[in-house]
């Protein structure tokens, strides 16, 4: 299945597969799951060498939070590292001449100039949640395999980084709010490579309706709301796109149903740009909202934004350097990122036994931790089972700066700390 992969979705598709190499929609809904892809082991923290500097607080909204509330050294169940805790209230989503926060303005502007009861909006919300909000709320199953370790950043064991904006759907509802746009930076520990990165952003859609909005229509209120949910977000996707070819998928959400997926056709490929549907009445219930339906999206602004604005890895969001800042510096929706340099890549090779314990995502933390930014892809090249029945990995790490030439001393330095910190904290035996 081709997917343009950066992630959006992932609470979909109701198989427990990997649909995509690098990662994108891996978590799904079976009925049944392995208990033994719930709780997977925690990835110890690389405390040296870090290519971030320590961040001892952040300020989220005005509130202060101290690195010691979410980076617990002696916490078995937090695997927050300080490179996340670093990116916790940078909040690229309200940086108005950012490729973030200029779309966001657009799907704001469609909003505002299409509906007469306007859509409040919400930016500045924590990620810091509760299992609660970011799981049970909406329904996620309790052995569902995004709630792992692996998977998602614990801050402890009732805590969590959000992995989804729908994480403030129930909450919001229950304070009263009935049309809202719920926009957020989202945390997930994922695979590397140029369209994944473990920050990212999402805009979240909620609309209740009351008997009187659908009664006139003689319609079932969830064909309703699923008609009136598909006019919508084609719309948005025209606003965005202007005139293209679009298709509907069905799906599967634990928080929706029906539940869709638009897709777009770009570039001679179709993509998945958002996820949606009807939500569940029980949310609505719980939430105290009886006789009423509503429908919710949630869309991932990384991706629409690297489509249009043409930018070709994720890492650049993050980027700093004027020559990327300044290209976005008119906050308009229209512009092109015009790559000012492609510096050379820089190919290492890691081979190991891995133990049962092993998994991609605290490989990929590892590397971060050390090689921070200047890592572009990590990528399974061999793998195989001996007589003895030890399985080996051989990844390949593409080295490489957005900003400048990386000398060999320096690339063969970052290799030789992974491989002193893969052996390290996950139990693998180099070869
Ligand atoms: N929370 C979903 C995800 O991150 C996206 C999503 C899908 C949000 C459907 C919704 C929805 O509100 O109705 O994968």
């Amino acid at each position: 299945m081709t997917i343009f992969s950066v992630h959006s979705t992932i609470f979909s598709r109701a198989s427990v597969v990997l649909l995509s190499s690098n990662g994108f929609k891996r978590f799904s809904f079976a009925s049944s799951f392995s208990s033994t892809a719930v709780y997977s082991p925690r990835l110890p923290k690389v405390k040296k060498q870090r290519r971030y500097p320590i961040v001892s607080a952040v300020d989220i909204g005005g509130v202060t939070i101290a690195r010691n509330d979410v980076v617990k050294d002696d916490d078995p169940t937090n695997n927050v590292p300080d490179s996340i805790f670093s990116k916790l209230g940078m909040q690229l989503h309200r940086r108005n001449k950012h490729p973030i926060g200029i779309l966001k303005s657009a799907i704001y502007n469609y909003f505002d100039s299409n509906y007469a009861k306007k859509f409040e909006k919400f930016e500045d919300l924590s990620p810091i949640v509760t299992t609660k909000q970011n799981f049970d709320d909406v329904l996620v199953p309790a052995d569902h395999v995004s709630r792992s370790l692996n998977d998602t950043y614990y801050v402890d064991p009732q805590t969590v980084l959000r992995c989804h904006t729908s994480a403030h759907q129930a909450e919001l509802l229950r304070k009263g709010h009935s049309r809202f746009l719920v926009t957020g930076d989202v945390y997930r520990r994922d695979s590397i490579d140029s369209t994944h990165y473990p920050v990212f952003h999402q805009m979240e859609g909620f609309c209740v309706f009351s008997p009187e909005d659908w009664n006139d229509s003689g319609m079932d209120p969830t064909l309703y709301a699923a008609e009136d949910l598909k006019k919508c977000l084609e719309g948005l996707a025209r606003h965005l796109f202007g005139s293209v070819e679009m298709r509907w998928v069905d799906t599967y959400f634990p928080f929706t149903n029906p539940s869709f997926e638009l897709e777009i056709y770009f570039k001679e490929d179709w993509l998945e740009v958002l996820g949606c549907g009807v939500t569940e009445q029980v949310i609505l219930k719980q939430s105290g909202l009886e006789n009423k339906v509503a429908w919710a999206f949630g869309l991932g602004l990384e991706r629409l934004a690297m489509v249009l604005f043409d930018i070709p890895d994720i890492r650049l969001f993050w980027s700093s350097d004027e020559r990327f800042t300044s290209q976005f510096g008119k906050g308009e929706l229209g512009v092109k990122f015009k790559p000012y340099s492609k510096y050379p890549p820089c190919y290492k090779d890691i081979s190991f036994w891995i133990s049962d314990a092993f998994t991609e995502n605290n490989f990929c933390e590892v590397v971060r931790g050390i090689a921070g930014d200047l890592v572009e892809e990590v990528k399974l090249i061999d793998q195989f089972t001996n007589k003895k029945g030890m399985t080996s990995h051989c990844y390949r790490i593409v080295f490489r700066s957005m900003e400048r030439s990386l000398t060999d001393e320096e690339v063969n330095d970052l290799q030789s700390k992974v491989r002193v910190e893969v052996e390290k904290k996950l139990n693998v035996e180099l070869r």
